[in-house]
């Protein structure tokens, strides 16, 4: 059966699922399929889907079970009959830390030869990333390789997926079911609800404050909103989902730049709108992903742009950085309002990592948002939230949000030591974490590794930091500012210098956070991590990798990095 989700079953569904194998006609033994889902994510989104696949695939009497897949026993795969993967991809393209174990098992030499099974892929991603859903692609491929047989092609979900679910998933439910019906149960809507709960709401900016000081190269803003009587909460490690407005200039420049009037009208979503206006909130405009690329060249019909899609290696040098205005500008097309809608894709919500917490204050949730400002062919680019955020949102704006969940970044027992590293607005969720842990006057220590680029103006939160130090609740503190000498000190040098004692903690059960860059910085601080544990543990670099890979699992070693 379902076993972990019995509490999406309740007697209602359960009858209506008998009916349809009733209705259907046929036997049990016809349907009766067993099926295994195994999902892996940072942020539990592949469980969600998970379990609303399982109680569409219940509902047409398969038998489901369910299993993340740091749980799951790699050696049952020679024995399934069917399976379902559920996976997301990593910026860069690798698997997220949960699949890594699986990923590893089926590329590896102990993979078993699988012609007994069944399977389907559902890859998580985001298409602003060249090696979209490469990670859910890579185990299709490599499940097909070992013999397996695909019962529905990989489905690939971007990170607006949640409509395309409506589509998606009664299909693949009757390939598993091996029934063509298209029929589904309107009791799944209600399911599918539930994973949409959470409803966009506007809430008040309370405060606004620029936490760099005079003459940094940087704008850090920390953001208070005014969530009291609104109903919403949240926990320490979750992150805050907020709906931005692109900036006219932008817009204006690019309808400028393809002849289209300002106000000419359009049909979006089923209903007329400006094209000024629908760009303004509808669409992405200040990053090109490469299916909007795709679409953009067959307008275009420049050989230029054909060759550049053809090369991976040049298109991510291509599009890095690049916007809307950059492609009209350089890449001349002739386009009417009406293709924009077509070409472009859905403007989506950005992601902040919360910097408060609810408990120690229920009224307000906070965020630090680094201003994305970069120069790029002789103009200022802008990334769409910050500068939102940073240049046209004010004290007593309305801003539009919702929080994210995120399982994979929670506090342990109020006992346990903590160590967090989290250098530039990476300080977010442990700002949270320690206001929780004074709430909760946590007896655990608590440990911070933060870094910048100069103490006199980017030592984010300083004041905070300080007090906390003096008061006992951060037991120590480590900081890197990096600009400050001739030669870069990052965090990870820091950890580094304390490496006997970081080990020491770690024996002693502390939980090891990272959060803030993961191209370079969380590579480079859990390359160090492994260091430590293979110095001072006395361990090969084999043991090292254990060790951490248990830390892993035990829940002791989380990330939160983009
Ligand atoms: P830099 O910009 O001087 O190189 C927050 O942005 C801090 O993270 C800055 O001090 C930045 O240093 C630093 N940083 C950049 N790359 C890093 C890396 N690979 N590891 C750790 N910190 C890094």
């Amino acid at each position: 059966g379902l076993n972990q989700s019995g509490g999406l079953l309740d007697g209602a569904l359960q009858e209506s699922s008998a009916s349809i194998i009733g209705s259907n006609g046929a036997s049990e033994v016809a349907v009766a399929n067993k099926l295994s889902i195994i999902y892996g994510t940072h942020t539990g989104n592949s469980k969600l889907i998970a379990e609303q696949f399982a109680v569409l695939a219940e509902a047409k009497g398969i038998d489901v079970s369910l299993t993340s897949m740091p749980e799951y026993k790699n050696r049952k795969l020679k024995e399934e009959k069917n399976l379902l993967v559920i996976v997301s991809t990593h910026g860069e393209g690798d698997p997220p830390a949960s699949a890594e174990d699986f990923y590893n098992y089926i590329f590896g030499k102990k993979a078993p030869k699988i012609n007994q099974l069944n399977h389907a892929v559902i890859a998580l991603g985001d298409s602003s990333y060249i090696n979209f859903c490469q990670t859910g692609r890579d185990i299709f491929n490599q499940l097909k390789s070992l013999g397996s047989n695909e019962v529905h092609e990989l489905i690939e979900l971007d990170i607006d997926f949640k409509e395309q679910l409506d589509e998606v998933l009664p299909a693949l439910a009757n390939k598993f079911a091996g029934s063509s019906s298209t029929a589904t149960n309107p009791l799944v809507r209600t399911t599918n609800n539930e994973l949409n709960s959470d409803e966009w709401i506007e809430v008040e900016v309370l405060d606004k404050v620029l936490l760099n000081g005079r003459g940094s190269s940087k704008k850090t803003y920390h953001i208070e909103l005014d969530i009291e009587d609104t109903g919403l909460s949240y926990l320490p490690g979750d992150a805050l989902e907020i709906r931005a407005d692109n900036d006219d200039k932008l817009i204006l420049s690019i309808l400028n730049q393809l002849n289209i009037p300002e106000d000419e009208t359009i049909e979006a979503d089923g209903d007329t709108k400006k094209i000024k206006e629908a760009l303004k909130t509808g669409y992405e405009i200040t990053t090109i992903t490469v299916p909007v690329l795709k679409k953009y060249a067959e307008f275009a019909h420049n050989d230029q742009l054909s060759a550049i899609l053809e090369n991976k290696s040049k298109l991510a040098d291509f599009l890095y950085g690049l916007d809307f205005l950059d492609l009209v500008t350089h890449f001349p097309v002739s386009l009417e309002a009406k293709d924009l809608p077509a070409i472009l894709r859905k403007l989506p919500a950005r992601v902040y990592s919360i910097s408060s917490s609810y408990d120690y204050n229920p009224d307000e949730v906070h965020v630090t948002v680094g201003a994305v400002k970069y120069q790029l062919n002789n103009r200022d680019h802008f990334g769409v939230c910050s500068s939102f955020l940073s240049d046209r949102i004010n004290i007593g704006d309305h801003v539009s949000v919702r929080v994210k969940k995120n399982e994979g970044f929670r506090l342990p027992s109020d006992d346990t030591n903590l160590i967090m590293v989290g250098p530039g607005t990476g300080i977010a969720p442990f700002r949270a974490f320690l206001q929780q842990r004074e709430n909760n006057q946590a007896s655990g220590k608590n440990w911070l590794f933060f870094g910048d680029q100069h103490f006199q103006t980017d030592f984010l939160y300083q004041a905070e930091m300080l007090q906390y130090r003096k008061k006992g609740l951060l037991s120590n503190i480590d900081v890197a500012f990096s600009r400050d000498q001739e030669e870069k000190i990052y965090v990870q040098h820091r950890l580094k210098e304390k490496g006997e004692l970081v080990y020491k903690w770690l024996e002693d059960g502390a939980c090891f956070y990272v959060c803030g860059d993961m191209k370079n910085m969380a590579k480079d601080v859990k390359a160090e991590l492994l260091n430590i544990i293979q110095q001072y543990g006395n361990k090969t670099k084999e043991e090292a990798n254990a060790y951490l890979k248990k830390l892993f699992t035990e829940k002791r070693f989380q990330e939160d990095v983009y």
